[in-house]
């Protein structure tokens, strides 16, 4: 490697048109714009950082933080053709890897176009594995290779469960959104499609829930998932009405009572077992090696500030992590592989599956009958 010095420092509001030039040079599509530059210099969640050489600007690389979560992305990565075979682009990861680590973040992810030899050479020999493959990635229609670096531990020893993902198409949908998740992976049979999103809703939901149409209720999702042939197991840390606190109008609440209470018989007329205790995850990886899946209720504040009930999927663990799948991409800018397999350290899991003010921990794993039908292993 060339010993030519080159300075790596944080990008400033200064290097905006040298940045934008050196987009337009390294990139024919799905370009970052001068705007975008601008909202990354200015916002946190994300290391931007450039190389100089010579005194001009001469590569960099954007990081972003996915928040609430241990998970960081890059992004981009160009270096000018001119400073190229210098060591440059490798020491701009070192440095993001470095980054995300001082921020608190246990993985780095990436996806490369699997024709780009240059940047799979380079991710490789800094130790990214290669852990799936996205068709139809780029605005020309190319493949990217998803890589992942555990930037904190030296074997992460990650078991997660091939689960398909899917985005909800409303805003409360993310019950069904999930279950069909799981319904799926559990068995190919079950096709998500938005007509079944809104049916699971209609079967599933509290009609209200705090200022807006009603979520679903863990034991309608519970009921819903057995009527399709699953087998379900409902777990609830507290035996009042759920969701009665967020809903003001008095009316509304004696809806949502009724509903609660029409499930639970339900339950019981249809043999849905509910656990009326706090769900660990113990059971949870439990649940997940032997061969269910789990839908887990979060609070949305740590990852938007905003305090909302959400269904999510329990997608993998190890042994600082549990892994979910998020239906609902929270920014424009997030794409749908930032919402799978995003690694929640355990602690804050604790802190993010509890919901209100009554803290409220609910839970529904499913599984198929037949276990032989699944398709069981583990992803190594
Ligand atoms: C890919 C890119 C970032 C590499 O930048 P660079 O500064 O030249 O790379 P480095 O000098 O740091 O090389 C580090 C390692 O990457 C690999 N590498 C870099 N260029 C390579 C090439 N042309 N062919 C094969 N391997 C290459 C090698 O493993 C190299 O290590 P080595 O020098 O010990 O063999 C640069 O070519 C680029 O900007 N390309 C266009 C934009 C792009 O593709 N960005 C990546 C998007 S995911």
């Amino acid at each position: 490697m060339s010993t030519t010095p080159f300075l790596i420092r944080a990008a400033q509001a200064k290097d905006l048109d040298a940045l934008t030039a050196l987009e337009n040079q390294s990139f024919l599509t799905d370009r970052l714009s001068r705007r975008s530059f601008k909202h990354w210099i200015s916002t946190d969640h994300r290391a931007l950082l450039v190389a100089e050489l010579d005194g001009l600007l001469a590569a960099y690389i954007l990081i972003i933080y996915h928040p609430g979560t241990r998970l960081a992305r890059v992004y981009s990565l160009a270096v000018a053709e001119r400073a190229r075979g210098l060591g440059i682009a490798r020491s701009l990861v070192i440095a993001g890897e470095q980054a995300s680590r001082d921020n608190g973040r246990l993985y780095l992810r990436l996806e490369v176009s699997v024709d780009n030899t240059a940047a799979i050479k380079l991710y490789e020999a800094l130790g990214f594995q290669k852990f799936g493959l996205y068709h139809d990635y780029y605005e020309d229609h190319r493949d990217a290779l998803r890589y992942q670096k555990c930037i904190r531990r030296y074997h992460p020893m990650l078991q997660q469960r091939p689960v398909q993902w899917f985005r909800q198409t409303t805003r409360f949908t993310c019950g069904p959104a999930a279950l069909m998740m799981a319904m799926h992976s559990l068995d190919a049979r079950f096709q998500p499609t938005q007509a079944q999103e809104l049916t699971l809703w209609r079967e599933a939901t509290t009609i209200f829930m705090t200022s807006g149409h009603g979520g679903c209720h863990p034991i309608g999702l519970g009921l819903a998932a057995q009527q399709r042939g699953f087998v379900a197991e409902v777990w609830i840390n507290q035996s009042g009405t759920l969701f009665i606190d967020g809903v003001r109008d008095e009316q509304k609440k004696q809806i949502v009572q009724l509903v609660d209470n029409c499930f639970k018989q339900q339950a019981e007329q249809q043999n849905l077992p509910i656990n009326y205790a706090n769900i660990t995850q113990d059971t949870l990886f439990n649940a997940l090696q032997n061969g269910a899946l789990a839908l887990v209720l979060i609070s949305t504040y740590s990852m938007d500030r905003k305090k909302t009930p959400h269904w999510v999927v329990v997608s993998g663990f190890d042994k600082d992590c549990l892994y979910i799948h998020d239906p609902d991409p929270d920014d424009q800018r997030q794409s749908e592989l930032d919402c799978q397999y995003i690694p929640i350290a355990r602690e804050d899991f604790e802190r993010m599956s509890c919901f209100g003010k009554n803290r409220l921990r609910t839970a529904l794993i499913i599984r198929t009958p037949d276990k032989s039908r699944l398709s069981g292993d583990f992803l190594a």
